[in-house]
């Protein structure tokens, strides 16, 4: 199992309320906190219940796996003890894809970022479970990881999978994969780096292959510039199974930055 190398041509749920209202840290009256608050985000903070098990790890576990969010640069060599190709995950959700991949792929470093409680109880969790060493997690808006923590050109890879797809057409805008955003990531790649998008949601899928397809620095790893194969290293989620059983299509776009 191999995540896409530095060839070119090498092939390769539960998301939030579409009614809920903008999420935003009140009480913040600094610069950055008004600004934060102004822009449109793409995830809404819910209120989760958290089980036992993912109480226990946030506790024993967060000082070790879950990073601060802090407005300087990230050194991976040095929280990561070694260097290693890096790949950012976007929005994990409870993480099993997460620790899967982290698993099969010993000699990558996984950055994970979530803002759902649960989730980063989750996959610290599986972490502890299952001895999972390549793993830190951020418990904050990727966007605003990546912006301050991310150094350009960096990144191995970026997985955003099953991305929130904000069905109606007035909360279209706060989709992940947009113009703006998409040439922000591929700045943070390194060239060669691949960008991994995975979605249930048709029309998203289409704007996802129009988006990326449009970005100058991407190319399309696909075979006709269309939808990649899923790659091995993706595992099948029990909800994609579930979907897929039912008749729901699944599509994986994979480019990679010039
Ligand atoms: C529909 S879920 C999919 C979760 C997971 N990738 C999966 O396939 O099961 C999308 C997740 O992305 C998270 N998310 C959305 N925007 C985010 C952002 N800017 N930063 C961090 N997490 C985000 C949400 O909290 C949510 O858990």
């Amino acid at each position: 199992m191999s995540l896409p190398t530095s060839t070119p041509s090498d092939p390769h749920g539960a998301g939030p309320q579409d009614d809920a209202a903008p999420g935003g840290a009140e009480g913040d009256n600094s610069p950055e906190g008004v600004a934060h608050r102004a822009r449109i985000r793409s995830f809404v903070v819910r209120a989760g219940r958290m089980g036992t098990g993912q109480i226990k790890a946030l506790a024993e576990l967060g000082p070790r796996y879950v990073l601060p969010f802090e407005q300087r640069p990230l050194d991976t060599a040095q929280v990561f003890g070694r260097q290693a190709p890096v790949v950012l995950e976007i929005g994990f959700g409870m993480g099993g894809a997460t620790a899967q991949i982290a698993q099969s792929l010993p000699d990558h470093d996984f950055i994970g970022c979530e803002v759902h409680e649960p989730g980063v109880g989750a996959l610290l969790k599986l972490i502890g479970e299952q001895d999972i060493p390549n793993i830190r997690i951020f418990q904050h808006d990727a966007v605003e990881v990546l912006e301050h923590m991310i150094p350009e050109g960096s990144l191995a890879g970026v997985h955003i999978f099953f991305p929130d797809p904000w069905h109606k057409k007035r909360h279209n805008k706060r989709r992940l994969i947009q113009p703006p955003f998409v040439a922000k990531l591929v700045r943070h790649l390194a060239p060669g780096g691949y960008l991994h998008c995975a979605t249930d949601w048709a029309p998203y899928a289409e704007q996802m292959l129009e988006v990326l397809g449009a970005d100058p620095d991407l190319v399309n790893t696909a075979p006709g510039n269309g939808y990649a194969e899923k790659p091995t290293y993706r595992p099948l989620t029990k909800f994609e199974n579930r979907g897929l059983k039912l008749g729901h299509g699944v599509w994986d776009l994979v480019f990679r930055r010039k």
